[in-house]
C-alpha cells in the first residue's frame, strides 16, 4: 500500500491465492477509509493508488525486472533462504532484495545467495502506515548504493528510516521493546505491580512523550541539557540501573498472570474490536502529528 501510494507499481506475490484475495479487499477498504479521513499518503487518489497494485502467484512474474523486492514470509531462516534462492536466479544485478525480518541477521539470511551484495533487512513497524519507523540493516557484503537507495525509497514512501551501523540480535526496536518487557515482567514477578499498572505507566506516562520524542531528548528537555541532567540524576539513575535484573524466561506463572489479567480486560473474542479501537487512535494520532508538523513548517 505504501509503495503504491508513492507511485510505484507493485506486484504482491504469495503462495496462497486466498491471502492475495484478502489483501486486495483489505487494501481497497483501507485506502477508502484513509481517503475519507484525509490521511492518504502522496498525491494520488485512493483509486489511483489501488490501480498501482496487482497480484500474482507466479514468482518469476513477481521478481523479474523489478528494482526492489520486499520479502515478508514468516520469520524462519530456512523458509526465507529458500525464497532468496528462487529470487537469486531471477532478479537483476541492480535490484535490491530487502527482508522484513524482525530479528534474523542479514549475515545469516544472505549467506547462501549470489546476490548477497544486494541484500538488506528493512524491518518495518506494525502497523507501518501509522508507525513509520523502518530499521535498515545491510548485509555485510552490501554494495555502497544499497543503503542510500533503500533509505531514499523509504523516505519517498513517507516512512522514517534509521540505519544500523552493524547488525545485532533483535536490531534496535525489539531490543528496546524487550528491555521494557523484561523489566515489566520482573516487576510483576516480584509483586511490585500488576499488568494493568504496567500498561498505565506506559500509555499514560512514558508513551505520551515517546509518541513525539525519544528518551534522550526527553532527558535533555527535563534539565538544561544532558550535562545538567547527568549532574542532577546520574547517581539516582546508576543506582536504579544497578538493580535491573538479568533475563528471565518467557513462560511459567508470570505468563499465566499476564494472560489472565489481559483476558479479564479484553476477552479473546473481542481482540478484533480492540484492534479497531487501537487503529482508530493511531489514525487520530497521525492526524494530530500531520497537523502539528504543518504548523511547525508554517
Ligand atoms: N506482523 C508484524 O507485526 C511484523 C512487523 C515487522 C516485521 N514482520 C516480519 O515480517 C515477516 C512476515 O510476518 P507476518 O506477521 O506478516 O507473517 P504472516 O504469517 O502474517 O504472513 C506471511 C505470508 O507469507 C506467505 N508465505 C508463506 N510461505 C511463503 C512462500 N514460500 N512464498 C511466498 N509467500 C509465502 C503466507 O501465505 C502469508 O501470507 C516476518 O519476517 C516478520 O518477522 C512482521
Amino acid at each position: 500500500m505504501l509503495f503504491a501510494a508513492a507511485g510505484y507499481r507493485v506486484t504482491v506475490y504469495d503462495i496462497e491465492i486466498r491471502q492475495l484475495e484478502n489483501a486486495v479487499s483489505d487494501i481497497k477498504m483501507q485506502l477508502g477509509d484513509l481517503e475519507r479521513q484525509g490521511l492518504l499518503r502522496g498525491t494520488l487518489s485512493a483509486d489511483q493508488q489501488f490501480q498501482n497494485i496487482r497480484t500474482t502467484t507466479n514468482f518469476a512474474d513477481a521478481v523479474k525486472d523489478v528494482m526492489y523486492i520486499q520479502e515478508c514470509v514468516p520469520e524462519r531462516l530456512d523458509l526465507k533462504a529458500s525464497v532468496y534462492a528462487q529470487a537469486d536466479s531471477l532478479m537483476s544485478d541492480r535490484c535490491i532484495l530487502a527482508s522484513s525480518a524482525s530479528a534474523l541477521l542479514p549475515s545469516k539470511l544472505a549467506a547462501g545467495i549470489t546476490h548477497r551484495n544486494r541484500f538488506i533487512v528493512a524491518h518495518p513497524t506494525n502497523p507501518p502506515f501509522y508507525a513509520p519507523l523502518v530499521e535498515l540493516i545491510p548485509s555485510p557484503w552490501a554494495d555502497p548504493d544499497v543503503v542510500p537507495t533503500t533509505n531514499a525509497i523509504m523516505e519517498k514512501l513517507g516512512q522514517v528510516p534509521v540505519v544500523l551501523k552493524k547488525e545485532i540480535e533483535g536490531f534496535v526496536l525489539n531490543r528496546i521493546q524487550y528491555s521494557i518487557m523484561r523489566e515489566a515482567w520482573g516487576l510483576i514477578k516480584d509483586g511490585v505491580i500488576d499488568v494493568d499498572g504496567v500498561d498505565k505507566v506506559m500509555s499514560a506516562g512514558l508513551g505520551r512523550r515517546y509518541a513525539f520524542m525519544g528518551p534522550f531528548e526527553t532527558a535533555y528537555l527535563n534539565a538544561d541539557g544532558m550535562y545538567v541532567y547527568a549532574e542532577r540524576y546520574a547517581a539516582m539513575i546508576e543506582g536504579v540501573m544497578n538493580t535491573l535484573k538479568p533475563t528471565s524466561t518467557f513462560g511459567g506463572p508470570v505468563l499465566d498472570q499476564i494472560q489472565q489479567e489481559l483476558e479479564a480486560r479484553i476477552p479473546l473474542d473481542d481482540l478484533q474490536k480492540r484492534r479497531q479501537w487501537r487503529d482508530k487512535r493511531l489514525a487520530a494520532l497521525s492526524q494530530l502529528n500531520k497537523r502539528l508538523d504543518g504548523e511547525d513548517d508554517a
